[in-house]
């Protein structure tokens, strides 16, 4: 009889849970090691708990917007204490989850701070126990960036994690960072009735999408009345009566944006601290351990997956890498098309990326762009979201999708049809004459296709 393959996992977020799953699976012993809460960031911090407060926007978005469908509901209230207790009500019912599931495949969870002391061997700080293992999964994920500002010491400037905490809804924020986590902490505001001004330093916001899907954003969230700066260069931070004052350059003037509350969202850090990763001779690159396309790490037998790789800062890149890890602890030669790991922001409207952007594309391809705006799209009309486009990047040569973008309702959905069309090499004219189910919001991905493969039907 053989014995188990002994696998040590660090860090219970997305990028550790899965793979613990997998391995436990697959027959390996498992010890998963977790200082905080099971789910890490995604789970507790991240995707979860912004995403139930947009959606909690969303619904307030939809009764502004009732009388538009016949249906007259004056005198709502947002109870800003019943969003959040409902927020927390959901993140602990899928953490309690994720718990019960590890429970289930006989997981060794242990709460507790893991060190490398050598490849295999693992310490938890607290109690001093030491595990051995033949394989290890490091998955010890990120923190949010922070900087100093001048003035800024002693002044309370909220980290993302802090943002989802607050007790009382204030009534401006300033939010320093135009990335994803901005954006979206704008939107849960701006829904809310916050007074939101975005400070970016660049001069565009949302970085890497494609630039014609990040200025249909940036003029309908400004239209929504969200004040957004860019090419913001911030000078120095004061504060009076409550008030935190940004002094920031903009288009060659000094200016300043006021806010009770500011929110710092510009980027984030690998977590490495205490893990010994330098001491056991870990190579690491601007912070982030360096990985193969097999997700091991310089260290034989030691992996690692999720943010803390500094590839793709994604909850769902950081579950398929786990998995990818534990695959190839098993000797399956398993890696990952990062070609096709879709990005989102669930702004109103989405965004659904998957590929090259058209100027990333042009570089490198000759290409064919077809486009469909969702005015022509009837379901678009019907739920009177007829905001944004579908865009489709081709290789014209081989007529192979290699960019999808997509700003409007429900984007973050539809994009996952172009997932599975590129991972599995999808040329347009297979797009374009696969029937879509009508009247849905998908039907805008055929008549994109069809705009460069036959003619769209339902634009002149
Ligand atoms: P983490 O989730 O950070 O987990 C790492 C875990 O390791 C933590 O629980 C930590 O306590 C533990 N740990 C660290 N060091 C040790 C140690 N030495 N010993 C023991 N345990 C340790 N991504 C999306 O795809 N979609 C979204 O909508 C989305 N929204 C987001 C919103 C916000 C506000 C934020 C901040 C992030 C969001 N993300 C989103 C990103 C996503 O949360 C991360 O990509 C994901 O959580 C990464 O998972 P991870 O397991 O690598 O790291
Ligand atoms: P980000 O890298 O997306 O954006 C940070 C922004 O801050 C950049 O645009 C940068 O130019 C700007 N910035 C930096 N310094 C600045 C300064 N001094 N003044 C003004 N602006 C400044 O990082 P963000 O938004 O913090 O998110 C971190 C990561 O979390 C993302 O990259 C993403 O991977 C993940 N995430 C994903 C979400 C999703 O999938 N929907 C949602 C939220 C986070």
């Amino acid at each position: 009889m053989t014995s188990k393959l002994k696998i040590t996992i660090i860090g219970g977020g997305v990028g550790g849970y899965p793979a613990a799953i997998k391995a436990a699976r697959i027959g390996a012993a498992v010890t998963l090691v977790e200082k905080d809460l099971l789910g890490g960031t995604c789970l507790n911090r991240g995707c979860i708990p912004t995403k139930s407060l947009l959606h909690a926007g969303e619904v307030v978005q939809t009764m502004q917007e009732a009388e538009t469908f016949g249906v007259h509901c004056k005198g709502y209230i947002i109870d800003f204490a019943a969003m959040m207790a409902r927020k927390q009500a959901v993140v602990n019912q899928l953490r309690n989850g994720v718990q019960g599931l590890l429970k289930k495949k006989k997981v060794n969870i242990i709460r507790g701070s893991a060190r490398l002391l050598e490849p295999g061997k693992v310490k938890i700080a607290e109690t001093g126990e030491v595990i051995q293992s033949d394989k290890v999964l490091i998955a010890t994920g990120s923190k949010p960036r922070q900087f100093d500002f001048k003035g800024s010491a002693g002044l309370d400037l909220l980290n993302s994690d802090q943002a989802l905490e607050l007790a009382k809804l204030p009534k401006s924020v300033v939010i320093i960072g135009g990335g994803v986590i901005g954006l979206e902490f704008a939107q849960i505001f701006n829904r809310l009735g916050v007074e939101v001004t975005v400070l970016e330093l660049l001069e565009d916001i949302a970085a890497g999408i494609d630039t014609d899907i990040a200025s249909v954003l940036r003029r309908i969230m400004t239209g929504r009345g969200i004040n957004i700066i860019t090419g913001a260069d911030i000078q120095r931070l004061s504060k009076k009566k409550g008030l935190i004052t940004v002094h920031y350059y903009a288009a060659g003037a000094a200016q300043i944006a006021v806010g009770e509350k500011i929110i710092m969202a510009v980027g984030r850090v690998p977590v490495t601290e205490g893990l010994g990763a330098e001491k056991i001779g870990l190579d690491m690159k601007k912070g982030a351990l360096v990985v193969s396309d097999q997700m091991e790490t310089n260290l034989p037998g030691v992996y690692a997956a999720g943010d803390v790789t500094g590839k793709t800062m994604l909850a769902h890149a950081a579950a398929a890498e786990s998995e990818c890890a534990v695959d190839n602890m098993f000797g399956r030669k398993k890696q990952i098309n990062f070609r096709t790991i879709p990005g989102c922001i669930y702004t109103s409207p989405e965004v659904g990326c998957v590929g090259l952007t058209e100027a990333a594309a042009r570089e490198r391809f000759d290409v064919e762009v077809g486009r469909f705006p969702l005015t022509a799209c009837g379901k678009a009309l019907v739920v009177n979201e007829t905001e944004g486009f579908v865009k489709i990047v081709a290789d014209k040569k081989h007529g192979e999708i290699i960019g999808v973008h997509i700003v409007g309702p429900r984007a973050t959905d539809l994009i996952a049809e172009a997932v599975l069309g590129m991972s599995m090499e999808m040329t347009v004219e297979e797009l374009a004459n696969a029937v879509h189910p009508h009247p849905t919001l998908s039907e805008s991905l055929m008549e994109a296709a069809m705009s460069i493969h036959g003619g769209a039907i339902h634009i002149p």
